[in-house]
């Protein structure tokens, strides 16, 4: 791919649980499940741009490492097509035997608050039915809009707003990887952008880049 045409909150997704910042006990918890190789199903609460998603990529890589890809499946409980088909896609993938090693599959179901009441007493019968061959990830931003059967069935992870310093890492750590310099205002200046979610950060930071590789508040804001 041509490189100007790449995006960086992909470009720079960490790949690896520990390359999250800003989110450690988390981290850490989800590392042990890694060690013990064992999985409770897990609710993933918190606004956008937290790392949500990329937590449950991470830990499904280093849970599975290499059959990865075979044994976790990504769906968003929005999708346009309805929630009968992504009903039947969950209940596909559950039933199906996990692939290689491993004892189980993981499903990841992003922006399970946008499941009605109805279609989330299903999963959560879908969630019984499957326990011993899947483990679910749901990811939402309102843990309040999850009926309470999934969330007493579920280890909860509540994922704070990045801090200003977590922010500032993660900025630095790619302005380096491009060869930026990043003046100090401007750093503040993505950091009050940001309200604590790194995609916008990211996307700030990429924006400013595109007018200079000196990057200043003003550019910042230009884009924003
Ligand atoms: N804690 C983090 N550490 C490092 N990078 C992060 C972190 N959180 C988010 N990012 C960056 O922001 C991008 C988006 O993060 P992610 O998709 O994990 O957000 P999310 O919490 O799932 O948000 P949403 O609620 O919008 O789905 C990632 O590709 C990554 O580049
Ligand atoms: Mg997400």
């Amino acid at each position: 791919m041509d490189e100007s045409h790449t995006i960086w909150i992909e470009k720079y997704r960490p790949q690896k649980l520990a390359d999250i910042v800003g989110q450690d006990e988390i981290v850490e918890r989800l590392s042990s499940y890694v060690r013990s190789g064992n999985l409770p199903h897990l609710l993933f609460t918190g606004s956008a741009g937290v790392g949500k998603t990329t937590a449950a990529v991470t830990l499904a890589r280093e849970f599975f490492r290499d059959s990865w890809q075979m044994n976790f499946r990504e769906l968003n409980a929005s999708d346009e097509r309805g929630i009968d088909v992504v009903r039947n896609q969950i209940k596909q993938f559950a039933r199906t035997t996990p692939l290689g090693d491993a004892t189980f599959k993981i499903l990841f179901l992003d922006e399970a608050d946008a499941l009605t009441t109805d279609a989330q007493a299903a999963l959560r019968r879908t969630m019984e039915s499957y326990a011993q061959t899947c483990r679910f990830i749901l990811s939402c931003n309102y843990s309040s809009k999850i009926i309470d059967p999934i969330q007493s069935r579920c280890a909860i992870y509540r994922f704070k707003p990045l801090s200003p310093a977590a922010i500032r890492e993660e900025i630095r750590r790619i302005a380096h990887r491009e060869s930026l310099n990043i003046r100090p205002d401007a750093m503040e200046a993505i950091v009050y952008i940001a309200q604590g979610d790194m995609r916008k950060a990211i996307n700030a930071l990429q924006g400013a880049a595109i007018i200079s590789r000196d990057i200043d508040a003003t550019m910042v804001y230009a884009i924003t």
